[in-house]
């Protein structure tokens, strides 16, 4: 990958700077974010859009991880971002993200989240239910704004890594259905209040994705859609929204993903709109997309620590690391796979087979199975790749571990931009 190389010491070296002199600097468990991948991925999409499609937007689905120097980067870059709470929505504004490039999701956003939205002046809410819609409107005249809103629908795709399926009724807490009336419903509703302004629809299929073809199909069905909605509610729709999802690489079953691959998904969705735009006679929208993983994912590793190792004979042998679930819990919560690299010496004669383990009190605290690494002693250094997506961002304080730092690496620099949590921060609310 790019944003790693092995260097001459055979030491692991990320953005220029050897994991090593991070972890002397800085201590493990670490994560640590290579600016240059980040920024390559948003421009990546920023110019396939207006390359491939015209006019549009690029979001940062947010929730992949979130801290103000993620929004200040981003922002630079002319991307908005997708937040789904009011935490969210607080970092980017503490940020400098405009609120009007922000678009506010979630299936159950709270009054208060709502109140505060409005109140900022947040560009665009995607409205998930019936009853969100009567809130909204109250905020809206509270605040005396007409606030913009897309409505989230189910496309009938579903998608997840290489494969997907197309379901005619769906089991989602998210959205309304297009399989029967539900969308034209909230669409109805929507259009009937003073301080709304419905610009169009959304629609995630899922993440992780690999197959262009399933967006594609979601984008055809959407400008159908918008054909039957321009027919039965005589409504034209100015915006399409078609979520993020594209797939990153893990470990070996997944795709290497080049740069090309992201540029051929928006192609592909481009080409999809456009020629339904044109069989049904439909204004071509204005395109927004929401990728997360994609930009942040490859651009994370984590390091850590081998402490204990224990063989057991015949069956396995686990390695210990100073992290786990509280920093990763992707693993216990999905059975996720990673690649780990022996940060301290990446290439070596024999391999051996580990199992590596976090040190929290569960049995399935584990980061990778069956890594094959370089024999590995108490006080080797482990780099686990692509982490940069729902690892910060999912973890906790579990068993009282402290969320470890998270360090940008920039032309061989590199700097906090998460500073490292304190024993007093875990009591700091206690009563
Ligand atoms: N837009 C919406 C409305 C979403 O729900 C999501 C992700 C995204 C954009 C960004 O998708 P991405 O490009 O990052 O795939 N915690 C899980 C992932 C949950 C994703 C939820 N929604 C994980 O660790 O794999």
């Amino acid at each position: 990958r790019e944003t790693l190389k092995v260097n001459k010491l055979n030491h692991l070296e990320i953005g220029g700077v050897d994991a090593l002199d991070l972890v002397k600097k800085y201590k493990t468990p670490l994560y640590v974010f290579d600016k240059a991948y980040i920024q390559k991925m948003c421009n990546t999409y920023v110019n396939a859009i207006k390359n491939e499609y015209g006019e549009g937007k690029v979001l940062y689905a947010s929730k992949a991880f979130s801290c103000k120097e993620i929004y200040k980067i981003v922002k630079s870059l002319g991307l908005g971002a997708d937040v789904v709470s009011g935490g969210e929505l607080y970092t980017a504004l503490k940020a400098g993200m405009p609120a009007s490039d922000m678009y506010f999701h979630g299936n159950n956003k709270t009054p208060y989240e709502l109140d505060f939205a409005i109140k900022n002046k947040i560009g665009t809410i995607v409205i998930d239910s019936l009853e969100e819609i009567d809130l909204i409107d109250f905020y809206a005249k509270k605040y005396n704004v007409i606030q913009n809103t897309l409505i989230r629908v189910n496309a009938g795709v579903e998608a997840h890594t290489h494969h997907y399926i197309q379901t005619a009724k769906q089991d989602s807490k998210f959205g309304f259905s297009l399989s029967d009336n539900s969308a034209l419903d909230a669409i109805k509703k929507a259009k009937s209040f003073t301080n709304i302004n419905l610009k169009g629809l959304h629609s995630h299929i899922g993440s992780q994705i690999f197959e262009a073809e399933s967006f594609e199909i979601a984008a055809e069905k959407l400008i159908e859609f918008y054909k039957k909605v321009q027919n039965e509610l005589n409504v034209e729709f100015t915006e399409l929204n078609l979520g993020g999802g594209f797939g990153i690489y893990y470990a070996a079953d997944d795709k290497k993903m080049k740069e090309p691959d992201y540029v051929n998904f928006i192609k592909v969705i481009s080409t999809a709109i456009k020629n339904a735009c044109n069989k049904l006679d439909v204004k071509k929208p204005f395109l927004v997309i929401e990728p997360g993983r994609s930009i942040v994912g490859e651009a994370g590793i984590t390091l850590y620590t081998v402490g204990q190792i224990k063989e057991i004979f015949g069956i396995k042998t686990y390695a210990s690391v100073d992290g786990g679930m509280f920093d990763n819990p992707r693993f216990a919560l999905y059975q996720a796979k990673y690649t780990a690299v022996k940060a301290n010496e990446v290439n070596a004669d024999s391999l051996k087979k580990y199992t590596i383990a976090g040190k929290c009190c569960e049995s399935g605290d584990m980061l990778v199975e069956d890594a094959m690494l370089p024999p590995l002693t108490n006080g080797d250094i482990l780099a686990v790749l692509s982490t940069g997506a729902y690892n910060y961002s999912m973890a906790s304080n579990y068993n009282r571990n402290l969320v470890p730092p998270v360090v940008l690496v920039e032309n061989k620099k590199s700097k906090y931009i998460v500073k490292p949590q304190t024993y007093k921060d875990l009591i700091r609310n206690d009563v």
